[in-house]
Parts: C-alpha cells; structure tokens; sequence
C-alpha cells in the first residue's frame, strides 16, 4: 500500500485529480483493457441520447483525455462548439494532443476547472455529459447543481457511471475481478496501485440506479432516467432542464 494520506481519511479534493495526473499517460490504454473495450460502447449509448437540436454545444466535464467529445464530434457533424472541462492539467495535455493530432481545434476545446465551479453562464449548453467522473467529483449534489445550472432550460444532462450487476451470480464474478484482478494490472500497467484500488472502492460505495436520480431530481433535473449497460457495470443516466 503506497504511503498516502486519502488511504485513511478519504481522498481529498486535490488528491483525487493528482491522481488522473500520475496516471494520466496509461489512462486510455487501460480504459480499453479494463473494460474489454465496453467504455468506447457506453461512449456510443452515451452519444445516442444527446437531444436533437442543430449545431449543439455541448460540455463534457471531467473530460479527461476527451474521447467523450470525439464520440461526440463523430456522431454530431454539425455540433457548433464542444467544450471539455477537467481538473487534471496531465490528462488535459493528452486530450490536447488527440485534439490537434484530429484537427478539430476549432470546434473543440478543453478549460482546466472544478466540476463544482464551472466557468460559464447559465443556460449555456444544449447538453452537458459527465462519463465516470462524477464519482471522482467530492461534491457530487454540488456538481448536479452546476450542470443543471449551465444547461439551458429544455437542455439535457448525460451521465455514464459504474454501477453494480443485479444478477447475484454474475455480481460476485465483477466483484472478483473487480477487488482482486482489475487493482493488480491497473497498478502494473500505470505504476500506481493506489488508483486502481481508489476505483473499486469508490465504486461500491457510489449510489446508483433510483438513488443516483433521487440525487439528480433534488439538484434541478426532470424527466430522468437510468439504463443500465452491459448487465449493470455501468449505467447512463440522463435528465431534463425543465423548461
Ligand atoms: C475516470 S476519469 C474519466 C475521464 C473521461 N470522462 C472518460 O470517460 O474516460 C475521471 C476524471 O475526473 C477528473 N476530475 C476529478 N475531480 C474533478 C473535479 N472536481 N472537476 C473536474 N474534473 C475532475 C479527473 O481529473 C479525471 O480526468
């Protein structure tokens, strides 16, 4: 167990992006591995419920290196402006690079911010995503408050997390692999075990399904919604600005 304080008292504010920082240039590789490659499906459902409204401007928080903005700019060929928004200034520079390397400079752009204080008006995104970070973000309902706040009214939040399989049989087999297997190539392959241990912990801990909308219903959002994905690991949620 590497010596760090969040260990005992729970992480801190700056921890948990220091964190993204130290991992930062294995990120993409072990999200496809780890995930047996579902993330880049979830990033797909994700896309699939954007509202249908031209030339959107969306922000993705938590960006980290910003593929939920490709998956977005692939399946949107007239979206205006996408923003992505992360605390990490090491997975900023990686998305960066992905950005520039696509040539999509113009159309999307990454601001390094707190999730729980976003630098723009009110009512001005046609949607605002947040894909496996809103566990990381310590003020979850503060967070909720923000992208509710930012959204314009008839606006939409999407929200992929990891969740928990209902099937008992199958939910034993993800929590083994989930404890014991995926902590131990997570840490080989970034060279920090802390963060791939931080993951499943914080995991178990997270509400979800009717607990995580109860959540979104207190911070502003109507009409929402939870679609569990590839048997419960994960979930997409999503929720209205009302009008
Ligand atoms: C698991 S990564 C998710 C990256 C990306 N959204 C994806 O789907 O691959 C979580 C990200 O949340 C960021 N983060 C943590 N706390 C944050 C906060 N308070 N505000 C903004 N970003 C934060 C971390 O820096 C990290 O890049």
């Amino acid at each position: 167990m590497p010596p760090s304080p969040e260990a005992e008292s729970g992480p801190s504010r700056v921890a948990v992006w220091q964190m993204f920082d130290r991992i930062a240039h294995r990120y993409d590789l072990l999200n496809r591995l780890l995930s047996m490659g579902r993330d880049v499906a979830w990033r797909k459902m994700l896309v699939k419920r954007l509202p249908a409204v031209d030339n959107p401007r969306v922000l993705d928080l938590a960006t980290g290196t910003a593929d939920v903005l490709f998956a977005m700019e692939r399946a949107l060929p007239t979206l205006e402006q996408g923003v992505g928004l992360d605390m990490s200034a090491g997975m900023l520079s990686f998305g960066r690079q992905k950005v520039l390397a696509r040539g999509l400079e113009r159309r999307l752009s990454l601001v390094r911010a707190d999730a729980t204080r976003i630098p723009f008006e009110d009512n001005s995104f046609d949607a605002v995503s947040i894909s496996f970070g809103i566990r990381n973000v310590l003020d979850m309902d503060e967070g909720l408050r923000e992208m509710c706040r930012v959204l314009r009214p008839g606006g939409r939040a999407l929200i992929l997390e990891f969740s928990l399989p209902a099937n008992r049989p199958f939910r034993a087999l993800y929590l083994f692999y989930f404890r014991h297997i995926l902590p131990r190539i997570g840490g080989l392959i970034s060279g920090d075990s802390y963060a791939y241990r931080y993951l499943n912990e914080t995991v178990e801990s997270f509400p979800y399904g009717s607990a995580f909308t109860g959540r979104m219903a207190q911070a502003g959002f109507g009409s929402t919604s939870a679609t569990p994905l590839t048997l419960g690991i994960a979930t997409l949620y999503t929720g209205d600005k009302p009008e």
